[in-house]
């Protein structure tokens, strides 16, 4: 997996991805991140990269030549295979979801473009970009850190990445839940002891404690995921008990959707 990652601020990216999961992938070769100063392809001696809006305002906008041609010089360096979706990190964007991570961690490699102060010229998103990605309802001042964000959650999917493909598999989003609570050593702490059923090696019991706390928790915190995620009849009557219990209405008869 390559990212090619346009940013006016490539020293943002060294303390995150020189430890942890992704700094380990990067050693190993599994991902690979390549980081470009777009202020190399601004067309004036002062580096200028960006201007005024049109028609008045705050702020100030990215100008569309050095975008562009930096983009330029990446497809003419990767030739026919592509540089993969050109995406524009956003907050007018669609929102990464797991869903999404999983999609894009199918590609083998794609652009990045940060954004920075008032915005982009409207050009790049409209002629460049194939994509716009938002991280979140909320606007931060530059697109490196949701740049890192997406990073982060598309290469931990990278076959080889995390250790086991399955403990990506039961994270939370990937089953279309939230993961159950998770315990580990010691048994007892403070007095408050981890719940029986985890201690006890019983895996299908095990197993069906994870899948019913998964869903109590969603139905909890998370309601609107499960009315998408696919259960089984069992499941589904587990849900409808739980409801009642907490005094929930039903959603019985919408079909689960
Ligand atoms: C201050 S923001 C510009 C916001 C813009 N004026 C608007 O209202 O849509 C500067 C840059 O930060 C990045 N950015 C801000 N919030 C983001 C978010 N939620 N997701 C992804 N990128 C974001 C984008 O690259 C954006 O161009």
């Amino acid at each position: 997996m390559r990212f090619d990652v346009l940013t006016l601020f490539p020293g943002m990216f060294t303390g995150p991805f020189s430890e942890g999961v992704v700094g380990r992938a990067m050693e190993k070769g599994l991902v690979e991140v390549r980081l470009h100063d777009f202020r190399k392809y601004a067309r004036d001696r002062h580096g200028t990269v960006d201007d005024a809006p049109f028609g008045g305002g705050a702020g100030m906008v990215l100008k569309p030549e050095p975008l562009f041609e930096a983009v330029d010089v990446l497809k003419a360096e990767a030739g026919p295979e592509g540089v993969g979706p050109v995406i524009m990190l956003s907050p007018q964007g669609r929102v990464l979801a797991q869903a999404l991570a999983e999609e894009l961690a199918r590609q083998p490699r794609m652009v990045l473009i940060c954004g920075r102060y008032e915005g982009v010229d409207e050009r790049v998103r409209e002629r460049l970009a194939t994509d716009e990605i938002s991280v979140g309802d909320y606007v931060l001042s530059g697109g490196e850190l949701a740049a890192m964000v997406l990073m982060d959650a598309v290469s931990r999917l990278v076959p080889g990445v995390v250790g086991s493909p399955k403990s990506t598999e039961g994270d939370t989003f990937s089953g279309g839940l939230l993961q159950h609570p998770q315990y580990t050593r010691p048994p007892e702490y403070r007095g408050w002891r981890a719940p029986e059923v985890l201690l006890s090696g019983n895996h299908g019991e095990i197993a069906r404690w994870r899948r019913r706390e998964s869903l109590r928790r969603t139905l909890l915190r998370r309601p609107d995921l499960l009315e998408r995620a696919a259960l089984s009849e069992e499941e589904r009557r587990f849900v409808e008990e739980l409801r009642r219990e907490m005094g929930k209405p039903s959603v019985e008869g919408d079909g689960g959707h």
